[in-house]
């Protein structure tokens, strides 16, 4: 069951024609399906039922409020990277003992705000942040749950951008420091070490990575029990990759198993923090055809979204698949998909292969509902796109577009 898909030759949003929000909303326009986010959380979490476990929905991914709102009220847990994220995932409803926090750079005051809100844990990664949790967590009379982050030196075989759990990565402390840093926590009044954590990369096609980095955790779990250092959880992380073009990542439930073969028998609480299986697939970029135009060397179909509506393909260089709103029939041409924005880097596609389409048409960008809006920016001076949830026959404003006083507001 797609929940993008075309009825009578025009593509619907679960069951509201796309034509009809953009006559109503303008484009660029972000789209959600309830359904689909809906569909992608329960898929992944039950993959995992017979293991204690929980699934924190990795933020960043796509941090609109009625999407974490939706996720929170499946039951859904949050893994968040910054107080900004904190912030929203509270504002959404998230139990705050359902929240983790990662990320290198935890600022005193975020720290702070996340013992204030009561998270279930801070995933730890490094020793100077260790001290500063103690130390913050002293002035507030609060002992912190800490997790250490683990940088197994797995290669994920993914992105060079978005491989994190490699030796010259910035993330995490390797196996022997994540000992001493274990250790340390005895020293400690204010820091009480629960879990282990892991995250090797993004976009992951294949289990095999997450094993490699699971076996070496479990071995780690080992030599912790043999200091007396007792944990709970076992935070494996995101990664979890998903169709874009032609790829086949694997299928929750097999990783699912997976886990739940190497893990019986240990008495750990998993936690996991998929976000782009979880929004990637939920979300489309729609977007106008402004002109078209040809040189010598290129067709190229000028859109009114740009790299800072959807980076990824500038940055990444990202395949995003690409098609007409509304199918014309007309013959296929090479195009590069251009947006309005000064750089040469500015483009949603290169040398895709797509029927002429014209000047005022439209085109949906798919799988734009993960790291799409949540890494936009208002460079060139372009409002952000309006964002809508839709859910069957309704639609929800899930965020306003940006207006040019919205530019400016901080300025004045
Ligand atoms: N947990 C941690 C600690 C992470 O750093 C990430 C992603 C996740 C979970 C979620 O990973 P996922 O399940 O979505 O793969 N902007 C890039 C992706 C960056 C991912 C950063 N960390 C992109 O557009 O591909």
């Amino acid at each position: 069951m797609h929940h993008f898909e075309y009825r009578d030759g025009v593509l619907h949003a679960e069951n509201v024609s796309v034509p009809d929000l953009v006559r109503q909303h303008g484009t660029p326009l972000y789209i959600y399906s309830a359904a689909t986010l809906t569909r992608h959380f329960n898929a992944f979490d039950s993959a995992f039922d017979g293991l204690d476990h929980l699934t924190c929905y990795s933020v960043k991914a796509n941090s609109n409020i009625a999407v974490l709102k939706l996720l929170a009220g499946l039951g859904a847990g949050m893994d968040i990277v910054s107080g900004g994220e904190l912030y929203r995932a509270l504002k959404a409803g998230v139990p705050p003992e359902r929240i983790v926090y990662s990320g290198v750079g935890k600022r005193a005051s975020e720290i702070g705000e996340a013992l204030e809100a009561g998270i279930l844990m801070f995933n730890v990664e490094s020793v100077a942040e260790l001290i500063k949790i103690d130390e913050v967590a002293g002035s507030m009379g609060k002992v912190a749950r800490v997790s250490f982050r683990i940088n197994p030196d797995v290669d994920p075989k993914t992105h060079p951008y978005i491989s994190t759990g490699m030796k010259k990565n910035k993330f995490g402390l390797d196996i022997e420091n994540s000992l001493a840093a274990y250790a340390m926590c005895a020293d400690l009044a204010n820091v009480e070490p629960v879990g282990m954590d892991c995250h090797i990369g993004s976009q992951l096609t294949s289990i095999a990575p997450f094993m490699e980095a699971l076996d070496k955790l479990l071995d780690f779990h080992d030599r912790l029990k043999g200091m007396g250092i007792d944990i709970q959880y076992l935070d494996l992380g995101g990664g979890l990759g998903i169709t874009y073009d032609e790829e086949e990542p694997p299928h929750p439930t097999e990783f699912g198993q997976a886990l739940k073969d190497r893990l019986a028998g240990v008495p750990l609480k998993v936690i996991l923090e998929p976000g782009r299986v979880i929004a990637g697939n939920a979300g489309i970029l729609v977007t106008e055809v402004v002109y078209t135009k040809s040189s010598p060397a290129r067709n190229f179909l000028i859109v009114d979204a740009a790299m800072n509506d959807l980076v990824r393909p500038s940055l990444y260089g990202s395949f995003h698949r690409i098609e007409e709103v509304v199918p014309m029939g007309r013959d296929s041409l090479t195009f590069d998909v251009v947006g309005p924005i000064c750089e040469s880097g500015d483009f949603l596609a290169r040398e895709r292969v797509l029927p002429a389409v014209e000047q005022g048409e439209l085109l949906a960008v798919f799988s734009a509902g993960a790291y799409g809006f949540t890494m936009a920016s208002n460079y060139n001076s372009r409002p952000r796109a309006c964002e809508l949830l839709v859910e069957g026959d309704k639609v929800t404003v899930a965020r306003k577009r940006e207006t040019y006083q919205d530019l400016v507001d901080k300025e004045l």
